[in-house]
């Protein structure tokens, strides 16, 4: 039975890639972005909706479940950057971020969860970042966000693995997206990865058979 995958940012970089990957290997999908407009074909749902809005939450988990029955994968994908020293930071930018980044999936999780505990199977996969490995020089926000979503993934993995759902945090290293439209590309962008990188193996979790699974994948370039 093909699988139904609820992806949130599908509209760009490593989560379009991911749609278009998956969807060629015969999962269903559904996928959450502000840019994106209500539609329906065979093996795509697009969700027009903000991931930080409740509405937007109920939405998402409403119309997946309408169109295709049940999902069997979730990844938390959707994000944002900011950059810059700790002290120039606001409020407004601490809030924006952890919106994003972290609040969002732990309410969508929570939403998508339990119905994969009723069906006694899941997959869990969050995309979070190298810099939950290690924090780095002008990226506070977006690190201490990332580890939130790191500590997430493995308290929820030791929690969720013994009833049948598998959890994965998944952690890339720089990706060419549109992530840095707003900061400036980094330096070292022409040598980061494409988001295909990233959609190739997460689609091979995705559609392994194994009984066992990877609770972190690290997907950084080979030189
Ligand atoms: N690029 C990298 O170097 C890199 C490295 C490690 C980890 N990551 C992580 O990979 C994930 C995907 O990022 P990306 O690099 O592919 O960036 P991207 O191209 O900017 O994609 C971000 C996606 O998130 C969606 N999004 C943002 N805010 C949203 C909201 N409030 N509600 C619903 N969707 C929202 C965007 O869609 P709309 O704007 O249409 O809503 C877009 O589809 C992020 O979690 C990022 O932190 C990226």
């Amino acid at each position: 039975m093909a699988k139904v995958v609820l992806i949130t940012g599908g509209s760009s970089g490593i989560g379009k890639a991911l749609v278009s990957e998956l969807r060629s290997r015969g999962c269903k999908v559904a996928s959450a972005a502000r840019s994106h407009k209500d539609k329906v074909e065979e093996s795509l749902l697009t969700i027009k909706a903000d991931i930080t809005r409740a509405e937007g939450i109920e939405k998402l988990v409403d119309k997946t479940l309408d169109a295709f029955g049940r999902i069997d994968v979730l990844i938390n994908n959707s994000g944002i950057i900011l950059e810059g020293p700790f002290e120039k930071h606001t409020d407004e930018e601490i809030e924006e971020i952890f919106n994003i980044n972290v609040l969002a999936h732990l309410k969508l999780t929570s939403r998508v969860y339990p119905l994969m505990l009723k069906q006694k199977g899941g997959h869990i996969i969050n995309i979070v970042s190298t810099n939950a490995l290690m924090g780095r020089k002008n990226f506070t926000l977006y690190g201490a966000s990332k580890f939130a979503m790191r500590g997430f993934s493995e308290a929820l993995n030791a929690e969720a693995r013994g009833k049948g759902i598998k959890v994965t945090a998944v952690y890339p290293g720089g990706v060419q997206t549109g992530l840095f439209d707003k900061m400036g590309k980094p330096d070292e962008y022409s040598v980061f990865l494409r988001p295909e990188d990233i959609a190739k193996p997460v689609a091979d979790l995705i559609l392994s058979d194994s009984k066992g699974c990877p609770s972190t994948l690290v997907i950084n370039k080979m030189a």
